[in-house]
């Protein structure tokens, strides 16, 4: 199956090579090819140029994209998607001043999300986060990472990691088959049954989760909240140190409300990714500045739980790789929306469109490792895409915060 898009107002994120993840001022560089055409082959981009230097192709579809911009779709590195029901009652706690710590001391929190998705069945859980699939792939996520860690015992981390996987072999509702990452984040909480023997919680998730989870081969990356009240950077490094026996690399929930050490200890035992960053201290900079680890920043939890937003801008100063996400999850950012993820980057953080774009698209693939292929319009790589009509540049994006202006999502090639 082959198909030609010709006459393409602009192409954005071409890039020949994308192995690596981009830094200090490449994040400002957002290549692109005017009036272009591009040609799609098995649903991977077999090759692209100007329409000057175009012959023709034969396809079996061909699309005039006249006044259309196209771009690859976004990478999501960072979800909670698969969760049972919602908290709006907290929602409304915080309204009335209680703060997001204070409602997860009194036992709410991750507690009660587990405590839902312990009595949902495997099936209806899948069916809930089928249709969250659906609509953020409709808001331009062609790419996801989806976390375990609102199960806290062995069957419901299995039941969250075998539902992930389900949603990677079956897709969303139209069968439209994303690239999905699993995450083992047994490491979320102490379950309130584990509070006076964190211990024994550890040595549940070593011992009796883990195994299973690699003979089945339920996830790619483990994580760990490491925070006050939460995992200690003792706790964290024994745990992602487990998972790394069985292969799993680390990316880490860490920096969120206090800078405990955790990203050096972390960057030295190799995470791929450090992902929320709200509070960083000096040190913080210095551990990751040079280092392979990428820096993801979440803004829509600062927008939601009223939080410092990540110093991306210091950071990328600093010679650090920097990705955004969502977190999408019932606690902390009910929504996974990365169109408005784009937007706070820029009126919140001060990212310039293209860094921020950067951070969504190519250095999001480099956080879950598959920069070879998506992210970027590159050959061989996946046919995911966006098109726009009406806009004359990326910054309209961010501009119409809000809104999701997108067009037309494409995957593998296919209109949807
Ligand atoms: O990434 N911070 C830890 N975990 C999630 C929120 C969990 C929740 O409140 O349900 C996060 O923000
Ligand atoms: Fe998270």
């Amino acid at each position: 199956m082959s198909t030609l898009l010709t006459n393409i107002k602009e192409l954005i994120q071409v890039r020949e090579h994308s192995e690596e993840p981009l830094r200090g001022e490449q994040m400002d560089e957002l290549p692109s090819i005017k009036n272009a055409y591009l040609w799609i082959e098995d649903g991977l981009i077999k090759d692209y140029g100007s329409m000057d230097d175009y012959h023709p192709h034969p396809a079996d579809e061909v699309y005039d994209c006249t006044g259309k911009i196209i771009t690859p779709g976004y990478v999501d590195s960072h979800t909670h998607l698969v969760f049972a029901g919602t908290r709006e009652k907290e929602f409304e706690d915080r309204i009335f001043g209680l703060t997001y710590e204070e409602i997860a001391a009194r036992g709410g929190g991750i507690l009660n999300s587990a405590a839902a998705l312990d009595k949902m069945t495997e099936d209806e859980l899948f069916e809930q986060a089928r249709i969250r699939l659906n609509q953020i792939v409709a808001q331009g996520t062609t790419t996801v990472e989806i976390k375990s860690g609102y199960g806290l015992s062995v069957e419901s981390e299995l039941k969250i990691l075998r539902v992930a996987t389900r949603l990677r072999e079956r897709g969303t509702t139209t069968n439209n088959i994303i690239p999905i990452k699993r995450t083992f984040l047994g490491a979320h909480a102490f379950p309130k049954k584990y509070k006076t023997d964190r211990e024994a919680y550890i040595k549940l998730i070593i011992h009796e989760m883990l195994p299973v989870i690699a003979e089945e081969k339920l996830a790619d990356y483990i994580d760990v909240f490491c925070e006050s009240n939460y995992f200690t950077v003792d706790e964290m490094l024994r745990i992602i140190e487990a998972g790394s026996a069985y292969g799993l690399k680390a990316k880490v929930h860490v920096n969120q409300f206090t800078s405990l050490g955790a990203i050096d200890a972390a960057v030295k035992a190799g995470a791929v990714s450090v992902d929320h960053l709200e509070v960083m201290a000096s040190n913080d900079f210095i551990a990751l500045s040079g280092s392979k680890t990428v820096a993801t920043a979440l803004p829509s939890c600062s927008f939601f739980l009223g939080l410092d937003y990540a110093p991306v801008n210091e950071m990328i100063h600093q010679d650090i790789a920097v990705a955004l996400a969502s977190d999408y999850n019932p606690g902390s950012t009910p929504s996974g929306n990365l169109n408005f993820v784009f937007a706070l980057a820029c009126i919140k953080m001060n990212m310039t469109p293209q860094k921020a774009f950067n951070a969504l698209t190519i250095n999001a693939a480099c956080a879950l490792e598959l920069q070879n292929e998506v992210g970027s319009i590159t050959k061989g790589k996946r046919a995911n895409l966006l098109l726009f009509k009406n806009i004359d540049s990326i910054a309209a994006i961010p501009y119409n915060f809000g809104q999701v202006i997108i067009d037309q999502v494409i995957i593998d090639g296919k209109f949807n």
